[in-house]
Formats: structure tokens, C-alpha cells, sequence
């Protein structure tokens, strides 16, 4: 017997999942994505499989798998083009490997291949004695579209076998090859920005546009799609014998096929496993968009043995990421007020899960970004959450709507205080024009203690929030007066915690020029510009002085930031703070550098270095100015001009990066040892 809650909830299973399926391939305005209907997918069939008496001929699960459109010839495939069965995290993968080896003993000894799991299309390339002469669509798995004209448009397809002419490979009389087509990230990205710079529509995600562009019917405007290709397969071949999936790639990088680089051969589930978590967020380094990686068994033979189970051959699984977009409703729109007075939206979204955590709220840019997208309240939009990336709106998903929703009007006054906000002409951005904006200042205080800046241990945005709160703080100086007492009235605050308070801030008063320089604020002087100023000027007397001419003069600093700081030191408000700052005697000062000829001899001149994770002994701070000192230059993005990456614990993709670059990579000791050589 079905329990009753069970066969209600695969009623609506059924309901939902046809609904879905009218909305992606009748009207092609689908309003969930394909995890989410993935994951709707998984449970009915997780229900069919318990109770094998719900499976009707009409159930959803009965039609998996893309749709023939009438748009293109038919193709049969020589096979069956498989899909996958998924594993979300490694316990999964371990229990796939576990149900396999209780079928076949020889899985306990077997080596696996990995292979990222590319985000594209599925292509299937016939060549008949290394000719091109068909390529095809997945379509249902048996039979696909004719895309053999869009297909040739790809300059990474080889339309002749082998590529390099003088290769040592023997040619197969037939091949038919899997592969995945997609878009790169950056070449997608790039198009986007095109697009809207023109002012038209932007597309939603790499391999949507993918899709659409393999499958226009005009082939000028596939080719002109900077699509590529990546081959992971070989669906069918004639005179020439290969025994392994790992022979297989080897073998199709000698033919000439683009073949995913990070792939590699385990000869132990555990390593396999413990290799696709640990690209988990090192994919968001790569080129293309990944969902996931794949684990296969690579003796062909035992593959083959281990069957079928539905659509997905058992010898492989995809190990699936939590999902990085999905829908859900933007139930507000609210307004930050940041460090410059500028009004910045953020959606305020219905909680879901993405990328591994509850999202709440997410970025939606500015405001000329919500017009553009037309993203209204009430909404169903799709967000996307990339590894370190902040949460953002895509946009809505307009065939979702009921028509209540309602649009979004620029605020006029500024949320927080509630005086004017206005646009300055030819600016994006609307501004709080209150100087003494609560807001605004605690962003600036916020700034001004932080990491970067002045270091002062134990405080944070909670403290300025509550300072500016109870009237503590009126301007950045005030940071130097507070007292143990004050400190004390505090909600939070005991003796102890007042104390190292008091000293940490008495420690912040003897940071070096450049650190104060970058707390200040000033826009366009960030860590860099900072240290060039404190070290051609040497005091904030001096710096006070210096026309725009004398600033511009500094290499690397511009003529907009040269204005940006001649304007800053005019400003009453700003001339108030620094008297304030003279008398209680926060007035770093050092000896002038003049620009010499000499820092060529420096050992890290002309170098360019990234920092990322954390250093054993050494802040980032420490490291920048060992850096600094011997010549060096700290970068914040991974480049091939980057010259070395310090890796610390826990490092982000910079590190990925890197590697995929080729760049050498450093651990702290090894930095300090650059230097003893
Ligand atoms: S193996 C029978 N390897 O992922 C073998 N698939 O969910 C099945 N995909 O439809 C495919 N990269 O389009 C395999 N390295 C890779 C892949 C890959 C991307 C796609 C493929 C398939 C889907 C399975």
C-alpha cells in the first residue's frame, strides 16, 4: 500500500513537473531552472522507485530527456547518447561507488577517471576517414537535430583529422565523438557588456546563449558567438581499438580534439572523490561554467559490463555542486546608503538556497539596473551565488508574472536620514547629500578601523553602528577621545574588553602615513596610491599643499584622483577633521622618497605579486610591505603578468588561477626566501 500522503504529493508532483515542461518547451519561457526542476524530478522519482505502482505511463519521469524540435533534420545516433546519474557531495559518491562494487568485484581495484563536468551542450561529431561530415544535437538521446553548418562555425572543431598533419596517430576509418559546446565566461561576459552598452537586451547565462546560438538557423549569427568546444567521448569507432576511457582522452588529444585539461586518472575512489571536492571552488578559475565534475570507471571493458540503469550508464556519475542560480521571489527592494553618500539597492528575497547557503537578501547594482532588467516587486527573479561572489539578480523571470507586482520608484530622500538625494548630472548614481548622514558615517568609521587601514583590533561594524547610534562618534577623529567609560555604557562592553579597546585604538595612532592615508577615504586613493603619496609627500602638511599638478606628476596617480584629492583637502568638513586630528597629535609623518633610478636594483623590482589565504606569522599587511620594500608590487587579481602567488591556509581561486596560468605559487617561507638568494 501507498501511504496516502505519498501518492498525493506525486499527484502534484505530476502537475508541477507538466506544467514545468509546458513553460520550457512549448512557450520556451521556462520559470524555475533546470536544477530546480532537477531536484522536483529526482523526488517523484525517488517515490516511483519506492513504489514502483506509481510509475503511469503519463508520469513525468517518463519523458526525460530533450525534446526533437522540427527546426532542423532528424539524425539518428549510432547509440544511445547517455546522460548521468547525479551524486550531490562526496557521501553520495562514496555510496555510488559502494552499490557498483557490490555488483562487479573488480570495482574494488578499478582506477577512475575525473573530468569536469562542462555547463554547455552536447554535440555528437561524425567524421568518416578524419572528415567532418555531420554533427548533431543530443535531442532525445536517440535522435538529434542537424547542426552541421552551425557546428563548422566552431574554429576549435576539427574539420579534418588529425589537426597537426604531421601528427603520429593513426586516423579512424569512423569516428563518432561526444563533446560539449559552450561559451567561455570572460567571451560571454564581453558580449554582455557589448550588448548593453548598445542598449539592448543581455542574455541570461552562458548556456542558454550557447544554445540558442548553436541552434539559429542563420549561421552568420552562430558564428558570430564566440562558441568553443570540449570532447569527453567516443560514442562509436571503426579500426582503431582503445581499451580506456583515460586512453580514450589521450587518444583524442592526439587526433586534435580540444580535451578538458583538468581531467586525471585515480587509481582510488577516495582520491577521485576527495579530488572533485577540492575543485569545488577552484572551478570558478576555469574559462568555462561547471556544475559539477564527472567520475568514470576507466577500463572500457567494465564499463560496458556494469550496464544501464534508466538513461544513465552505471560505470559514471556526476558529482553535482550545490547549485550556483535559482528563482525566487524578490519580496522588497531596499536601499543602502554606502561611504560616499551613494544610494545603492539591494533585493530582499523570499530565503533559498544557493551555493551551499540560505540567501536572503543579494545585490541588485544600482538603480539604472533595475530599469534596464525591468525587475519589479513581487517578481520571481533568478539569482545567482558564484563562489566568493556576492549574491546578485540576474533578472526576472517575466513569464512568471501575475501582474500584481509593482515597480520600483527611486527614492527621493534618503532612507536613513531623510534629507534630499539627487543625481548629479551625468552620474549612474543617486547621493544622500548630507555630509552628517548616520549612514554615511558608519561606513566611514566602519573603513576607517578596518583591516586594511588602521587595524584596530576588536572593532568592527557592530561598533561603529552602535557608536554612531548612541552619539559617540561624530567624525573619524572621535575614534582617538573614546574612553574606557564610554566604552563601558555600551551594550556588550565589560572592564576587559574596554581596556584592550582603549589600547588598541592607542596603538592605531602611531600607523604609518600611508595606512591613515587609505583610512581617510579619500576617493581614488586606495592601499596603492596611498603608499605612493605617503612616500613622495611624506606628511599630511604636504600633501595639504600640493596642487593637482604636483599630484599627477606621481606615477600612477591620475588626473582624476589627483582632482579627487585636491578636493578633499579643500572641504571645510575635511579641514575640521584634520585640525582635530594635528591637535591629538595623529600626524604620522616619514622621510620623502624622490622617484630614483635606484629601485630598479631593489630585488622584487618589476614584480608583481597577489597575496591570497591566510599567512602563518605574517597579515597581509606585513606581507605587502616586505613586498614593497624590496621593490615588489601587490596586485588584487591573478594576470599573466602576475610574477608570483603567496598562498596562505585556505586560499581562494586566485590560487586556481594561478596554476591554470602556470605561475608559480609561494608559501610565506618561500617569499622571505626570495629574498636571502
Ligand atoms: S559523460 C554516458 N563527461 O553532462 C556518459 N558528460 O548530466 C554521459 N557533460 O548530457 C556523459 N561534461 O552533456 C560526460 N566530461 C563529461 C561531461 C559531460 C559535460 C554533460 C553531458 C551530459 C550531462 C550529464
Amino acid at each position: 500500500m501507498v501511504p496516502i500522503h505519498i501518492s498525493t504529493r506525486v499527484a502534484e508532483l505530476h502537475k508541477i513537473l507538466h506544467a514545468h515542461n509546458y513553460h520550457y518547451y512549448v512557450e520556451q519561457a521556462p520559470i524555475i531552472t533546470d536544477h530546480e526542476f532537477d531536484q522536483l524530478l529526482r523526488e517523484l522519482q525517488e517515490y516511483e522507485a519506492a513504489y514502483p505502482s506509481l510509475v503511469t505511463s503519463d508520469s513525468p519521469s517518463q519523458r526525460v530527456g530533450g525534446e526533437v524540435s522540427e527546426k532542423f533534420p532528424k539524425v539518428a545516433h549510432p547509440g544511445p547518447i547517455l546522460s548521468l546519474g547525479n551524486a550531490f557531495g562526496a557521501e553520495e559518491a562514496h555510496d555510488w561507488a559502494a552499490r557498483i562494487a557490490r555488483l562487479d568485484d573488480r570495482v574494488e581495484s578499478t582506477s577512475f577517471t575525473v573530468e569536469p563536468k562542462i555547463d554547455g551542450l552536447t554535440v555528437v561529431l561524425h567524421y568518416e576517414n578524419g572528415l567532418f561530415v555531420q554533427g548533431a544535437t543530443r535531442g532525445n538521446g536517440e535522435i538529434g537535430e542537424d547542426i552541421t553548418a552551425n557546428l563548422r562555425t566552431i574554429r576549435s572543431m576539427p574539420l579534418r583529422l588529425p589537426v597537426a598533419p604531421d601528427a603520429d596517430v593513426v586516423v579512424p576509418t569512423r569516428l563518432v565523438v561526444r563533446g560539449e559546446a559552450f561559451l567561455p565566461v570572460a567571451e560571454f561576459e564581453a558580449m554582455n557588456e557589448k550588448l548593453a552598452a548598445a542598449g539592448e537586451k543581455t542574455y541570461v547565462n552562458p548556456r542558454n546563449t550557447a544554445s540558442g546560438a548553436l541552434r539559429n538557423l542563420d549561421t552568420k549569427v552562430t558564428a558570430s558567438r564566440p562558441l568553443t568546444l570540449l570532447c569527453y567521448q567516443v560514442v562509436l569507432i571503426e579500426g582503431v581499438t582503445l581499451t580506456s576511457q583515460w586512453e580514450t582522452l589521450e587518444y583524442l588529444k592526439a587526433l586534435g580534439f580540444p580535451v578538458p585539461a583538468v581531467s586525471t586518472l585515480f587509481d582510488k575512489i577516495d582520491d577521485a572523490v576527495a579530488f572533485c571536492v577540492e575543485w569545488g571552488e577552484k572551478r570558478h578559475a576555469l574559462t568555462y561554467e561547471t556544475d559539477g565534475m564527472v567520475i568514470k570507471v576507466n577500463p572500457n571493458d567494465l564499463y560496458e559490463d556494469l550496464g544501464i540503469t534508466g538513461k544513465d550508464p552505471r560505470a559514471a556519475v556526476a558529482f553535482k555542486y550545490p547549485a550556483e542560480e535559482v528563482t525566487t521571489t524578490l519580496n522588497d527592494i531596499g536601499v543602502n546608503v554606502g561611504r560616499t553618500g551613494v544610494l545603492t539597492p539591494y533585493a530582499i528575497l523570499e530565503p533559498v538556497a544557493v551555493g551551499g547557503v540560505v540567501v536572503k537578501q543579494a545585490t541588485l547594482h544600482n538603480f539604472d539596473f533595475i530599469f534596464e532588467k525591468d525587475i519589479r516587486i513581487g517578481d520571481r527573479v533568478l539569482i545567482k551565488r558564484a563562489g566568493e561572489v556576492i549574491p546578485y539578480v540576474i533578472g526576472p523571470v517575466e513569464a512568471a508574472r501575475s501582474g500584481a507586482e509593482v515597480v520600483f520608484e527611486i527614492p527621493t530622500l534618503c532612507p536613513v536620514c531623510g534629507e534630499l538625494a539627487e543625481q548629479p548630472e551625468g552620474e549612474v548614481a543617486v547621493y544622500c547629500m548630507n555630509t552628517s548622514c548616520p549612514a554615511q558615517l558608519k561606513r566611514v568609521i566602519e573603513h576607517f578601523v578596518s583591516r586594511g587601514t588602521l587595524d584596530i583590533d576588536g572593532f568592527g561594524e557592530k561598533l561603529a553602528v552602535q557608536l554612531v547610534d548612541e552619539g559617540l562618534l561624530s567624525d573619524v577623529a572621535d575614534v582617538f577621545t573614546l574612553t574606557k567609560e564610554q566604552l563601558l555604557t555600551l551594550d556588550g562592553f565589560a572592564e576587559k574588553k574596554a581596556v584592550n579597546l582603549v589600547a588598541a585604538i592607542d596603538v592605531a595612532k602611531t600607523r604609518p602615513l600611508d595606512r591613515l592615508l587609505s583610512a581617510l577615504g579619500i576617493k581614488g586613493v586606495g592601499d596603492v596610491a596611498a603608499t605612493d603619496l605617503a612616500k613622495r609627500f611624506g606628511s599630511l602638511d604636504a600633501l595639504q599643499a600640493a596642487s593637482v599638478e604636483d599630484l599627477v606628476a606621481i606615477e600612477g596617480i591620475g588626473p582624476i584622483s589627483a582632482q579627487f584629492v585636491a578636493d578633499w583637502f579643500v572641504k571645510p568638513s575635511n579641514q575640521k577633521l584634520l585640525d582635530k586630528l594635528r591637535a591629538l597629535n595623529v600626524w604620522p609623518t616619514q622621510a620623502v622618497v624622490e622617484a630614483s633610478p635606484d629601485d630598479e636594483a631593489l630585488a622584487f623590482s618589476g614584480m608583481t605579486f597577489v597575496l591570497t589565504g591566510t599567512l602563518p606569522n605574517w597579515s597581509r599587511s606585513d606581507a605587502k610591505a616586505f613586498i614593497e620594500q624590496h621593490g615588489g608590487k601587490v596586485s588584487g587579481s591573478v594576470s599573466k603578468k602576475t610574477s608570483y602567488v603567496v598562498v596562505g591556509a585556505s586560499p581562494g581561486s586566485k590560487a586556481a588561477k594561478a596554476e591554470q596560468l602556470g605561475i608559480q605559487l609561494l608559501d610565506e617561507a618561500a617569499l622571505q626566501a626570495l629574498i636571502a638568494l
